[in-house]
């Protein structure tokens, strides 16, 4: 089954408002065929890009949202909300929420839930710390964030949703999962994702790849046949290089 691959660009907390109607303006300007491009800038940017990108291509997501429905919880932003600016996609479960907020596997799922039910492609972020990874414990971490957050989601609400494996090791390091040990992770997630949805469910979705994918290592990676695109940080900060990413997904 083809897969259209996805890039997403997550700019993290990153930019003001001048450089991010830029760096859409500029990625808005040159974005090829054949992939589907998503900005997923700060909260407060959110319509700067939307400006910047009416009437394109480029898709917009979210890097957060409340576990909690609308109504007293200062500080947080809804799924609603998001919706409402204009997202289509939202992450969720990124290690640095998992780690620098102390996001458990539960609220993780909430959010998950949330997502969903706002009408917003959730992408789930999973990943094994070095640790985990040199001690052969890779797959047994990745299943238990997987169950714990889609042990009671119906493969109906399954269509739309994304997974990004990104080793935690590999964010923002320079290390970068060779593609082999990569595509290893992605088509154990997708044989995960058939015993759990069955097998349309599993070919239908898109497994992106993260963790300091570049212009130089982009292609390698997307060629691998479950890994269908990537979820680019540092590397989505200069639009030369997230377009160059962009293009080697359109190979696949
Ligand atoms: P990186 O970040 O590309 O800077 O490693 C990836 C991510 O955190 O999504």
């Amino acid at each position: 089954m083809s897969r259209i691959p996805l890039v997403a660009g997550n700019w993290k907390m990153n930019g003001r408002a001048t450089t991010a109607a830029q760096l859409t303006t500029d990625i808005v300007a040159a974005v090829p065929a054949g992939v589907e491009v998503l900005l997923c800038p700060p909260l407060v940017y959110l319509d700067t890009v939307v400006a910047a990108s009416r009437g394109s291509q480029v898709r917009l997501g979210g890097q957060n949202l409340a576990a909690l429905t609308d109504g007293a919880v200062t500080g947080e932003v809804s799924a609603e909300m998001l919706a409402d600016v204009g997202c289509r996609y939202v992450l969720v479960g990124h290690s640095e929420r998992r780690t620098l907020f102390s996001e458990d596997d539960a609220v993780v799922a909430s959010k998950f839930r949330r997502a969903l039910a706002a009408g917003l492609q959730p992408i789930l972020c999973v990943g094994e710390t070095l640790a985990q990874r040199e001690t052969e414990q890779t797959e047994q971490v990745i299943d238990a964030q997987l169950d714990a957050v889609l042990s009671d989601i119906t493969a109906e609400q399954m269509s739309g949703v994304v997974i990004a494996y990104e080793p935690v090791w590999a964010i923002g390091t320079g290390k970068t999962a060779s593609p082999e040990q990569a595509q290893a992770v992605h088509a154990h997630i997708r044989a995960r994702l058939k015993a759990c949805f069955g097998i349309a469910v599993a070919e239908s979705l898109r497994l992106l790849y993260g963790g300091s994918v570049n212009a130089d290592n982009a292609a390698s990676l997307f060629v691998k046949a479950d890994i269908d695109g990537g979820l680019i940080g540092g590397a989505s900060l200069d639009a030369a290089t997230f377009l160059a990413i962009c293009q080697a997904a359109t190979a696949k």
